[in-house]
Formats: structure tokens, C-alpha cells, sequence
């Protein structure tokens, strides 16, 4: 159950660099591996960071402030200080755009 919102167009997606937007209250960070895409909530669980602004290594996004990682795919916290999992987002790809399905 969601609504499908335009994201980002794919080539504003470069692997290896975190993508942040907002669709209305929604913060999003949304991530390229490979021909793979991914969205999570951008907003750190722990402080509040922007995850967009942090580094993306594989799967794991580390967050710039206090380093605490998370699994972009599922995700789960995996490393300290981090302990409360972000939320992640279905995303398809519509032509040659990113779209994004949320609450
Ligand atoms: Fe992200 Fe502290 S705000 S680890």
C-alpha cells in the first residue's frame, strides 16, 4: 500500500553518491549500486544526520556525523552508535526516472 512519486531522474544517480530530495515530508536518500537503486528515509536515527550527506560503501551507508552504518537494502542498523533501523522505500524505474512508493 503507497503512492508512486516521481524521485529523481537515473541520471542524477551516480554510483557511490547518496541523492537526497524531499517529497513532502519525506526524507529521502536515494542510492545507485550497480544498475541497482535504492531508497531509505535520509534522516539518521540516531542524531539526525542526512544520510545523503554521508559516504556509501557496497550497501552500507555511513553516516557523516558519528560514522554509525546502516544496510541500504534492508535498513538495519549494523553498527554503532546506531541502533534503531531506518526505514527504506520500494523504487522502480519508469522511463528514463527514478519513482519511489510511499506511506
Ligand atoms: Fe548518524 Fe549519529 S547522527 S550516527
Amino acid at each position: 500500500q503507497g503512492t508512486w512519486h516521481e524521485a529523481a531522474a537515473l541520471s542524477a544517480l551516480n554510483e557511490g553518491e547518496p541523492y537526497g530530495i524531499e517529497i513532502g515530508r519525506h526524507h529521502i536518500a536515494l542510492y545507485r549500486v550497480g544498475n541497482e537503486y535504492y531508497a531509505t528515509s535520509n534522516i539518521c536515527t540516531h542524531a539526525e544526520a542526512l544520510l545523503s550527506d554521508g559516504i556509501l560503501d557496497g550497501c552500507e551507508i555511513e553516516c557523516p556525523l558519528h560514522m554509525g552504518r546502516f544496510d541500504i537494502r534492508t535498513g538495519e542498523a549494523l553498527t554503532s552508535p546506531v541502533e534503531i533501523d531506518i526505514r527504506t522505500y520500494p523504487v522502480r524505474v519508469a522511463g528514463d526516472r527514478l519513482e519511489v512508493c510511499l506511506p
